[in-house]
């Protein structure tokens, strides 16, 4: 019996019935099968990767489409709310500034005012400077202008925003500053801005009082950097994405500008605008500006 009929027959082959050339032939036939069922698993093992990796692909561009979505959408709820913002601070400056000067008529002509008038004045005026700084939010938020870049001392004008701040008693104020912090090139109205901002918002988020380290920093030669801890409430996980965009607020009577400005102000100076939190630890925002001088 040959190896062709020895493989056919039904009965199996008596292994002393085999010539030595048979065996051989079996063995390489067995070693031909086995190298084609290596080749067959290396090819799955091949197409499972390939897919495996396509579906990863696939995965990243949804995510890229979903995210390039939501910009759009954003973008286009920035466009209108910065309309919409834009024409009602607009049209609600001139007459805040009618009522301001007003205000400012009658305390003049009302020597001795009654205590119920002088106190009715004082209200008036302390709302009046209220919506004001409303409507500055307003066209802020809707005119971000190009800063107008200069050579500035960072460490002075945090010094100077301080100052202007009135700060509770229950709210200590560290600065620590770097004395050889460089001079940057910047606009120092719009540093001012976003240091008014972040800083009434960490005093807001210490009701019972605590500390805000004020601290600047030069972190190479091309970056410095600005940042404002505090002790304060934290910020919820749920929160932190949303805290730049514009309108989003927690306070009952926030508007939820303040840090909108910020970040284009930040941004049009080529910077970027952190923030890390705690929940009942505190926050702290950090501003990273180029060093880059005139
Ligand atoms: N230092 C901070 N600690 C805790 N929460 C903060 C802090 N700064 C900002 N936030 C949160 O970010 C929100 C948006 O701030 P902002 O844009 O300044 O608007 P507003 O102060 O009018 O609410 C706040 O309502 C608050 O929830
Ligand atoms: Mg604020």
């Amino acid at each position: 019996m040959n190896l062709e009929e020895l493989l056919k027959s039904k009965t199996s082959p008596k292994i002393d019935e085999m010539t030595n050339e048979d065996l051989r032939r079996l063995f390489m036939k067995y070693k031909g099968l086995l190298k084609e069922r290596d080749r067959d698993k290396a090819f799955w093992a091949a197409t499972n990767e390939n897919l495996s990796l396509a579906y990863e692909k696939l995965d990243e561009l949804v995510e890229e489409l979903r995210e390039a979505q939501e910009e759009l959408i954003s973008k286009q709820k920035l466009a209108i709310i910065g309309q919409l913002a834009g024409g009602v601070g607009h049209d609600l400056r001139n007459p805040i500034g009618s009522i301001k000067n007003a205000v400012y008529f009658l305390k003049m002509v009302i020597e001795d005012p009654e205590p119920d008038l002088k106190k009715t004045l004082e209200i008036l005026e302390k709302e009046v400077t209220a919506s004001e700084k409303i409507i500055n939010s307003l066209l802020d938020f809707t005119h971000t202008k190009l800063p107008s870049l200069r050579n500035v001392k960072v460490n002075e004008v945090i010094k100077k925003t301080i100052s202007k701040i009135s700060v509770p008693e229950d709210i200590k104020i560290v600065r620590q500053l770097e004395k050889t912090f460089p001079t940057i090139l910047a606009d120092p109205d719009q540093l001012d801005r976003i240091f008014v901002n972040i800083i009434l918002n960490a005093i807001q988020a210490m009701p019972e009082g605590g500390q805000l380290t004020v601290k600047s920093e030069a972190l190479s030669q091309e970056w410095v950097a600005i940042s404002f801890s505090d002790t304060g409430m934290g910020i919820a996980e749920e929160n932190m994405g949303k805290l730049f965009e514009p309108l989003f607020t927690t306070k009952s009577k926030g508007i939820g500008l303040g840090l909108a400005i910020s970040k284009n102000f930040v941004e049009a100076h080529g910077g970027t605008i952190e923030v890390q939190s705690e929940i009942e630890k505190g926050t702290t925002f950090t501003i990273k500006l180029p060093s880059d001088q005139l």
